[in-house]
């Protein structure tokens, strides 16, 4: 470790609690304007002072987000395939250079296990890793199975244990039964991605449960910039993440807090 990953790894991962709310909003990279993201600068910036950090493409970044912000960036550096085509087929689409000129706090990359180009995206991530070793750049691995393959322990373990040996500082994966299992043989930071859009209570029973069983923060998009109240969602994840609040707390404050969006 050196100063500057773990002064990175700080920004990303609050340092009262070793929690994270990352906000992500990397979609359109592969969805394009995806439902909730038509407009990202709408979308995203009353959600903002909300998130401990911001998970996103350079372009997004760059046009929609105001460079005045505070808030740490976990850009998305990998792509270049779309929802028409094999989206395993992935490469790294953005250079260390306009990283670090971006001021990012760390980089995302998607390995695709058990898919058809499981190979190239883990030699992705192994060249991403060390090229910000360099620079002191942390890597997120974001974890997913062959569309085949269901997303329990068995498969999401084998993805995030992947991901940790070959050196990603940081793993996004999905909640699941057992999920404990997953945070003992994956000894690096995981985060849970939300999935698709479900119920408030039940997307807040999965931030509250992935957080019991050993993750370390949420990496949540869907499920908060598609509800019908995303700043209610966001605050009551918050409070789940960083007030240590049950789910059914939370979702009583949800329901306090959507009613006041409603008003606004
Ligand atoms: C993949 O599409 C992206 O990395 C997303 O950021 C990730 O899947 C998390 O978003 P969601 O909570 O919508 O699953």
């Amino acid at each position: 470790m050196s100063w500057g990953l773990d002064n990175r790894l700080s920004r990303i991962f609050q340092p009262s609690n070793g929690r994270t709310l990352m906000l992500a909003v990397d979609h359109g990279y592969f969805q394009g304007p995806t439902s909730g993201l038509e407009v990202p600068k709408d979308a995203i910036t009353p959600l903002l002072p909300y998130a401990d950090t911001l998970m996103v493409t350079r372009g997004v970044l760059r046009r929609c987000v105001d460079p005045n912000s505070k808030i740490p960036v976990v850009l998305r550096v990998s792509g270049g395939t779309s929802i028409l085509k094999e989206l395993s087929n992935e490469g790294l689409t953005t250079s260390i250079e306009d990283a670090i000129r971006l001021n990012v706090s760390g980089v995302a990359i998607s390995i695709f296990v058990g898919s058809e180009y499981e190979r190239q995206t883990l030699l992705n991530l192994s060249k991403l890793v060390d090229t910000c070793e360099r620079y002191g750049i942390p890597v997120l691995a974001v974890t997913a199975v062959g569309r085949d393959m269901n997303r329990d322990a068995r498969y999401l373990s084998l993805c995030c244990r992947i991901a940790t040996e070959i050196g990603a500082h940081i793993v996004k994966t999905y909640y699941c039964e057992n999920f404990d299992k997953i945070v003992k043989s994956s000894p690096v930071p995981i985060v849970i991605a939300g999935g698709k859009k479900i119920p408030e209570k039940a997307a807040l029973d999965l931030a509250y449960n992935a957080l019991r069983d050993g993750a370390l923060g949420v990496d949540m998009g869907r499920n908060i910039f598609q509800s019908k109240y995303p700043v209610a969602m966001i605050r009551s994840v918050r409070a789940i993440v960083h007030e240590n609040a049950t789910s059914k707390e939370a979702f009583v404050l949800f329901n306090k807090l959507r009613r006041k969006e409603k008003d606004s």
